[in-house]
């Protein structure tokens, strides 16, 4: 590239820029020289045509500002503004190279509106200085004849990272360089998310709110990767790289393909995310950089407590700990945090655990040395009371360094097994605050081992025995298995037959404390097989009249019904009055459990939600139209849908509706199933019911997942209606986006959120042949069929008249008001 020197007047110069960038950019002027400006309207263009610098607008402000974006992309191109804080008011500024070694920004009154300040002092003030927009994006001011750099735009980022800059901290000017959100798409200024790096202790990224708040950790540098955070490291089309010098320390990336264009933003919400350039529609596309999810959330779980969003409740007290307040811990107390367990020590009173695959607590105050192995790393641990853990700085090659712990551990959380981003810490269980009364304890120390022969002559015989039971057990469980013929398919079918002691010993006799819940159908007990296996056990409320054949081949036509998205049937019980249905047990509970919990509802991010919304309508879908028997479900809410333990949705009570009524598409009926928030209209109002009413239930589940609220129960200061005359006003004010969950923080698509509130509010209107069938709802889900605009929803002001009344009277129906689903069923 050569650069043009301009020694003509301005007025020559805006010429020969107009003529070099009209002519389809053959050569491009990328260069201006000291005394010289450039105009509103004017261009500097990389010599790659990839970026250029020149005065913008943003959205419908007409302000003006001075930046850097890239040259073919039309929407979110600015990389860069200079005059972030104050914008120009009118299209006449200009910059300038000064003659004393900055770049000057000023308006047309010649007002200085923003300027270069440099770090260095400026030696050179002179004619040959240069201001050039390098290819990389970068705009620097350097002196012409050394080549130096005064000044470059690469040190004062905006809310952008392109490859090559620098997050983090020059140690001999003391300049740290951060990225800050911006407050809005069309003001650049300075907003409330910050990207830093602290390097207190061992160096690590924040994502802070408000200069304040800890929002996010993405931890210490691994070698690899950030400790802990899924998708981090191997395998992505971008490469961190963290410099720790004397002078400096940083993190930057770079593109794997340098020819990929790329950039990262920290973005309005908080959220860090990677761009890519789509060089076939010259767009950018989002590539994930870090999987948020609820337990990223800065010391969710106390100090020394730990998350795994794979369980719930996500927050368990570390390996060795327990809650300091056990009741309050439960109820999801979590700052409450974990204290050590039992007392603990080996010889020398020091002990120490290894936990693995887990994100390094927050190293703030810790202590490091990148050249000493891990076994001087115990060592120095061992001699120093106050040490709380250690672990290898870097993990590459099998590990190296030392990083020591002296406070608290917080902000420890269980990294994804599918990537392994974690790693391995060794933690002190000597109790800092009992260490002398535990030395004193001779006695735990001189606890004797067991001689192996004493382990093994009883252990052996005890698995054994154990063995033989199993087996007994099994063999008889076989015989007992009934064999149903069905009657279309001539099928056999083994669904095991229970005996009622059986379900009284593994349920503690229907004890209380065993009770998971009570619906429209009976009461829901845990239990636990002699195997160990846990089962949720349906006890049928009595007021079924069906006899003892009807009833089992009820049964078996339910166990028939195999999705993904349905809970499994494992067997049945039947004896005496007792009808009982096993099925498997969910370990997170059910969707409202989490849904409607101010703590629970962090750990859905948007992606599970998405998730869930999609496997409901799978589920229903097959209930509708796959299965062999069409299946209206009939009572369809968020209590309903369980998760599994890698909280994968799946209805339950499928099926029930049908074994206590006879089986109808369309019907009339005097017998209304549902609960109020969920039922249809027509349901509701004249008992007619078909897989619209089904339909009806999903779109409030769907609003429900989107929102965080109930449907029932759901107030607004501004108006009377419930949540779906509440989601309706927004969709019709144009500003559906304020249903969003605020739980949910900046986790979430627009456009995904958008199509769930078309699809939700398309399922709950009045008219049942308005709404969609499951079958479009899939489709439209999966981003396929568009969906005519909603009208007003049923049923959307219900929320007033029934608060004050503990039943509602409808037409032929009875109601009750509270969650427990209605099952009003007629004598036979
Ligand atoms: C890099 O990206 C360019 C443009 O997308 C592509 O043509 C090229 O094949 C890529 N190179 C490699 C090594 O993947
Ligand atoms: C780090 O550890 C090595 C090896 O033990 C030692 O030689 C070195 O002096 C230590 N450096 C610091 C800064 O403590
Ligand atoms: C333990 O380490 C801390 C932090 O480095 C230090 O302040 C303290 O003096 C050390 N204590 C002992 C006994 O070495």
């Amino acid at each position: 590239m050569q650069h043009l020197k301009m020694t003509c007047c301005n007025y020559s110069f805006v010429l020969l820029l107009f003529i070099l960038i009209t002519t389809n950019g053959a050569i491009a002027i990328d260069t201006i020289y000291s005394n010289h400006t450039l105009k509103d309207g004017d261009t500097l263009v990389s010599a790659s045509e990839i970026f250029e610098l020149g005065f913008f607008s943003l959205g419908n402000s007409s302000s003006r500002y001075l930046g850097i974006r890239y040259k073919n992309i039309s929407t979110d191109n600015i990389v860069w503004v200079a005059n972030r804080e104050v914008p120009l008011n009118d299209p006449r500024g200009m910059l300038k190279v000064s003659d004393d070694g900055t770049l000057q920004l000023r308006s047309v009154s010649n007002n200085l509106i923003w300027s270069s300040q440099s770090s260095k002092p400026v030696t050179n003030t002179g004619s040959n200085l240069a201001a050039q927009l390098l290819d990389s994006g970068n705009f620097v001011l350097r002196d012409d004849t050394s080549g130096e750099f005064i000044w470059q735009s690469f040190d004062h980022p905006g809310n952008t990272l392109l490859p090559g800059m620098k997050i983090g901290m020059n140690l001999v000017t003391g300049i740290k360089t951060n990225l800050t959100s911006w407050k809005s798409s069309d003001d650049p200024s300075t907003g409330s998310y910050t990207l830093w790096m602290d390097i207190s202790g061992y160096p690590q990224l924040y994502i802070m709110k408000d200069e304040s708040s800890f929002q996010q950790r993405l931890g210490s540098w691994n070698g690899l990767g950030f400790s802990g955070v899924s998708g981090s490291s191997s395998h992505r089309p971008y490469m961190f790289d963290f410099v720790s010098t004397d002078d400096e320390i940083y993190l930057r990336y770079t593109s794997v393909n340098t020819s990929l264009v790329t950039k990262m933003i920290l973005d309005q919400q908080g959220s860090f995310n990677v761009f890519f350039l789509n060089t076939l529609t010259q767009s950018l596309y989002l590539y994930t950089l870090t999987i948020r999810d609820g337990c990223d959330r800065y010391g969710i779980c106390g100090p020394y407590g730990s998350c795994n969003i794979d369980h719930a409740p996500p927050c368990a007290c570390l390996e060795g700990f327990e809650p300091k307040l056990p009741e309050e811990w439960s109820r999801g107390k979590w700052s409450n945090w974990c204290k050590h367990e039992t007392l603990m020590t080996s010889e020398n009173g020091h002990n120490i655990k290894k936990l693995s695959n887990l994100k390094l607590p927050d190293s703030r105050d810790s202590w490091f040395n990148k050249t000493m192995s891990l076994g001087e790393c115990e060592n120095v641990c061992a001699r120093n009371v106050s040490c709380t853990a250690y672990a290898n700085t870097d993990i590459k090659g099998g590990g190296n360094g030392c990083l020591l712990w002296f406070t608290e551990l917080i902000d420890v959380r269980e990294a994804s097994t599918r990537d392994n981003s974690g790693q391995d810490i060794y933690i002190s269980m000597r109790n800092p605050n009992t260490i002398r009364k535990c030395i004193s304890d001779s006695f735990i120390k001189k606890k004797k081992k067991l001689p192996l022969q004493v382990i093994l002559s009883t252990v052996i015989p005890v698995l054994l025995l154990g063995f033989a039971l199993i087996l007994y057990a099994w063999r008889n469980m076989k015989k007992s298995h009934l064999k149903f013929e069905d009657e279309d398919q001539k099928q056999d079918l083994e669904l095991p037959l229970f005996s009622l002691s059986k379900i009284v010993k593994a349920t503690s006799n229907f004890s209380i404390n065993n009770k998971l819940g009570q619906g429209g159908f009976g009461a829901v007990y845990k239990g636990m097989l002699e195997g160990g296996r846990e089962i949720a056990v349906k006890r049928l409320s009595k007021t079924s009249r069906q006899g003892l054949i009807e009833f089992q081949n009820e049964v078996i036509c339910i166990a028939k019904l195999q999705h993904r998205n349905l809970v499994k049937l494992l067997g049945y019980c039947v004896q005496g009055e007792e009808k009982i249905l096993i099925y498997e047990y969910m370990p997170n509970k059910s969707l409202d459990s989490f849904l409607f919990d101010e703590n629970n509802s962090l750990l859905l991010d948007w992606p599970q939600r998405c998730h869930i919304i999609n496997g409901i309508a799978r589920g229903l879908l097959y209930l509708h139209q796959d299965s062999r028997h069409r299946i209206i479900h009939r009572d369809l809410k968020a209590s309903n849908i369980l998760l599994d333990s890698d909280m994968n949705p799946k209805i339950s009570d499928f099926g029930l509706a049908r074994m206590f009524r006879e089986y109808e598409t369309e019907a009339n009926t005097k017998k209304v199933v549902g609960t109020l928030g969920y039922i249809s209209p027509e349901y509701a109002a004249n008992g007619v019911f078909s897989v619209k009413s089904d339909v009806f239930s999903f779109g409030v589940l769907v609003l429900e997942i989107v929102s965080g609220k109930k449907n029932r129960g759901f107030s607004h200061q501004d108006h009377h209606n419930n949540l779906l005359g509440h989601a309706w006003r927004l969709y019709k004010e144009a500003n559906p986006l304020e249903l969003v969950d605020e739980a949910l923080g900046g986790s979430w698509n627009v456009s995904e959120v958008l199509q769930s509130i078309h699809v939700g509010l398309s399922c709950v209107q009045q008219h049942a042949e308005d709404r969609p069938s499951m079958s479009s709802v899939i489709h439209m889900l999966g981003g396929e069929g568009a969906l005519p605009p909603p009208k007003q929803p049923g049923f959307f002001t219900e929320a007033t008249k029934s608060e004050s009344e503990s039943t509602l009277i409808m037409p032929q129906v009875l109601v009750s008001i509270n969650e427990v689903t209605i099952t009003q069923l007629d004598a036979r």
